[in-house]
């Protein structure tokens, strides 16, 4: 791992971007990683097809934690299709590590989120 995406990973799990809650989300998903049992919940206000606020919160390991925050930096202000378009591939390039199949569960966990998030009905919306 190189230095610099360690310096990446570090300083997004102890500062995550966009941790919290949203009062009214349109949208709102959660998932476990089951080989540890760390959760991550996920709230989006999504406007005209742009999702305009994110934010999660949860308990996991500094590789999920990172990618969370990572993730929510990239959806932010960008539209639905932009964030479904979103693969495993492009969390492992934003993370920049190379990862054992466990951790690979660690880093995906935020994305697997962000799927059911943006699958729930519109019954969450406000
Ligand atoms: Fe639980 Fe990584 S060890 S999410």
């Amino acid at each position: 791992m190189s230095s610099l995406y360690q310096a990446v990973i570090l300083d997004h799990s102890k500062h995550p971007r966009n941790c919290g809650l949203i009062d009214h989300p349109t949208h709102h998903g959660e998932s476990k990683n089951p080989t540890c049992g760390d959760s991550l919940s996920l709230d989006l206000l999504i406007q005209d097809d742009l999702i305009s606020e994110v934010y999660f919160h949860g308990h996991g390991c500094a590789i999920s934690q990172a990618a969370a925050s990572l993730l929510s930096e990239v959806i932010k202000g960008k539209p639905v299709e932009t964030a479904l378009a979103l693969g495993p591939d492009d969390i492992l390039s934003l993370l920049g590590v190379e990862l054992s199949p466990n951790r690979l569960k660690c880093a995906l966990l935020s994305l697997e989120t962000l799927k059911k998030t943006l699958a729930s009905d519109s019954e969450n919306k406000v």
